[in-house]
């Protein structure tokens, strides 16, 4: 009985993105004791505990992180739609920006779920990706990032170890075949997840600025920098 109420509410938290009890184990590292279900609800012990009843055996106790439902509410879960595929198997030497990486092939081969969702998109001649930078752990909120030797704001830099790792590349869009999408100018590691496409759209995506903060004199160096280990 205790057990089985244990599980709708490890359940409730897998809905709202809070634990994925398939990748949780005992020991885990990101969750220490103490900080898990029983750290936001209090005990677990004797929830719907019947005296008469005999306790089955317990397995692990997943931990998780959040210690506050207000954490918890800000959490969100996405789905991947796909995988990258790219000749980039290690960060150290890639390109840092898809203009560093011109003529670099690569697919997207997208999960036959969402295939009916590639309707018209080869029509375009560039997407946007969104992908989940999935070899970083961690972040700062001050960085130093590739192309200057000064501290910047995580969020005025393209830096992948960041709060949320999204991955932002627009990529030259060859052509479409089922559920493959084959792209050029590809600055991702391979197999990377890949959480939306969109087209890219000059009419509504380039913009006049005039100002380029402290990448001025700076953003021409993408063509030829390439990536080192410090945001692994
Ligand atoms: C500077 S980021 C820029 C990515 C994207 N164009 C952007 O602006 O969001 C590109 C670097 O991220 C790293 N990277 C690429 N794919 C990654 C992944 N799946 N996980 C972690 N790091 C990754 C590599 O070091 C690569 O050189």
């Amino acid at each position: 009985m205790a057990w089985e109420v244990l599980h709708i509410m490890l359940d409730a938290y897998s809905l709202l993105g809070v634990i994925h009890t398939s990748h949780i184990s005992e020991g885990d590292a990101r969750f220490p004791t103490g900080s898990g279900p029983d750290a936001a609800f209090g005990p677990l012990v004797g929830i719907g505990d019947d005296a008469t009843e005999v306790s089955p055996p317990r397995p692990p106790v997943p931990r998780f992180e959040p210690a506050s439902m207000e954490k918890a509410a800000t959490m969100i879960c996405y789905e991947s739609i796909g995988t990258v595929r790219s000749p980039f198997k290690e960060v150290i030497g890639m390109p840092i920006q898809p203009i560093g990486a011109k003529g670099v092939q690569g697919v997207i081969n997208i999960h036959p779920g969402f295939a009916e969702g590639l309707k018209d998109l080869d029509g375009f001649s560039y997407i946007f990706l969104l992908y989940h930078l999935h070899r970083t752990a961690g972040f700062s909120l001050i960085v130093k990032p590739f192309l200057d030797n000064d501290d910047h704001g995580v969020f005025a830099t393209r830096v992948p170890k960041r709060p949320n790792s999204i991955g932002l590349s627009v990529l030259k869009l060859v052509r479409v075949e089922g559920v493959v999408v084959h792209v050029e100018n590809i600055d991702i590691l391979d197999g990377t997840p890949v959480l939306d496409i969109k087209p890219y759209v000059p009419e509504f995506d380039v913009w006049d600025a005039d100002r380029v903060g402290w990448f001025e004199g700076k953003a021409s160096n993408a063509h030829h920098h390439r990536s080192d280990g410090r945001f692994r």
